[in-house]
């Protein structure tokens, strides 16, 4: 293992002023898994929003969630598959200088407010792009972690996976998987009993920049709100749903309010406009919902005077995190990217020597090189 480098996090303060410039994400492709988490080149599991009825109960199913089994290491497979189909049809290399899920830049942009969890990704450049992946083995390892912390506490009157199915049977709630003209009403009026799954996602391609960096993200939406616009490149009227435990007192806000940070990150980072948070009782009913502009957060972030995070510093800090990596980066082999929980800076070194280890398939490769 050769010797690596660090970018240090802190002190935050140089991360201050004027923000670096942003462009607006663009999708210039997508694709879906289907209910059986099948890959395919289009749109077909995209959703459309329609409210759900308060005071329904996002236990309800949980005996028959059918659950996506991610314990198998899907690397960037679908977005290299996505990216490769769309060179292909344009006969042209896309310009990014990045590419990585969402997930990824949502960790390192949000790594100078949230020291708490530690992150682990692998990273390999090849032609003059750098392709970034989690960690998979470290991700699987930290989430059985935080389950023998789960159990070590008291017992809560939900388990942890009831709560996560809160999320989901929200988004089931919620969506529709036509628009609201074409669905028939007996199917609005049996949402709460359709069984729930997280296998079918629609995902996004975007091409965005951050400073002086060219990023092809790909991410999950939840759900659109009216029509994707007739022109490619044109901003969507895409919806982020939540769930979030009902605001009771200042530390509840508090809380909330920190959680905004990674809402705003995660949908900044695709283009989505507006968030849907759906307000949860202590015991998983649906008691509220609130539609949140997503350019509106980090304005009232700084209007309540919140100093827990900062929007422009997220931006610049990771612009220059991302201009330090193009330079640590420098030469073929897989990299680790590394930032320990709490630690101060984000570490880079390489983990093997050649090739592009499993983070790059053999048609990507194959393909790139006649190009
Ligand atoms: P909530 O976000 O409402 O809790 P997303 O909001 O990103 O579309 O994710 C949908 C749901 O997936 C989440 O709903 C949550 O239930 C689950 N989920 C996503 N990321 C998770 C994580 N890191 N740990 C546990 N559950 C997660
Ligand atoms: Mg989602
Ligand atoms: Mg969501």
């Amino acid at each position: 293992m050769s010797t690596g480098s660090s970018f240090n996090i802190q002190p935050i303060g140089r991360f201050s002023g004027e923000c670096a410039s942003v462009k607006r994400p663009r999708e210039f492709a997508c694709f879906s898994y289907d209910d059986k988490h099948e890959f395919h080149l289009d749109d077909r599991s995209m959703q459309w929003y329609y409210p759900p009825r308060l005071g329904a109960d996002l236990s309800k199913g949980f005996d028959t969630f059918d659950k996506h089994d991610d314990s198998g290491d899907e690397h960037l497979d679908s977005l290299l598959r996505t990216i490769m189909a769309h060179e292909q049809q344009t006969g042209a290399k896309i310009d990014a200088q990045f590419v990585t899920w969402r997930g990824m830049m949502t960790k390192l942009m949000s790594a100078p407010f949230e020291d708490r969890d530690g992150f682990e990704m692998n990273a390999t450049l090849y032609q003059d792009c750098i392709f970034i992946e989690e960690n998979h083995e470290y991700k699987q390892a930290s989430r059985q972690e935080q389950q023998n912390q789960q159990r070590g506490r008291r017992p809560q009157q939900f388990s942890p996976d009831v709560m996560t199915f809160w999320g989901y049977k929200f988004e089931a709630l919620s969506c529709l998987p036509r628009p609201w003209g074409e669905v028939s009403r007996e199917y609005i009026e049996t949402r709460e009993d359709h069984v729930v799954s997280n296998k079918a996602q629609y995902c996004s391609v975007v091409r965005t920049g951050i400073g002086k960096s060219i990023l092809c993200l790909g991410g999950e939406v939840d759900a659109i709100w009216d029509s994707k616009p007739a022109e490619q490149g044109k901003p969507i009227n895409w919806v982020e749903l939540k769930t979030s435990a009902e605001i009771r007192d200042e530390r509840g806000m508090a809380n909330f309010e920190r959680k905004l940070m990674k809402f705003w990150i995660q949908s900044f980072l695709l283009g989505v406009p507006k968030i849907i948070v759906g307000f949860r009782t202590q015991d998983g009913i649906l008691a509220k919902l609130e539609e949140i502009k997503t350019v509106t957060i980090p304005e009232t972030a700084a209007r309540r005077g919140v100093r827990s995070w900062d929007a422009n510093m997220c931006i610049n800090f990771a612009s220059a995190f991302l201009d330090w990596l193009k330079q640590a980066i420098n030469d073929e082999g897989v990299w680790r990217i590394r930032r320990a929980p709490h630690s101060h800076a984000i570490e880079v070194f390489r983990v093997e020597e050649t090739g592009h280890g499993n983070i790059l398939p053999d048609d990507f490769i194959n393909w790139r090189i006649k190009l």
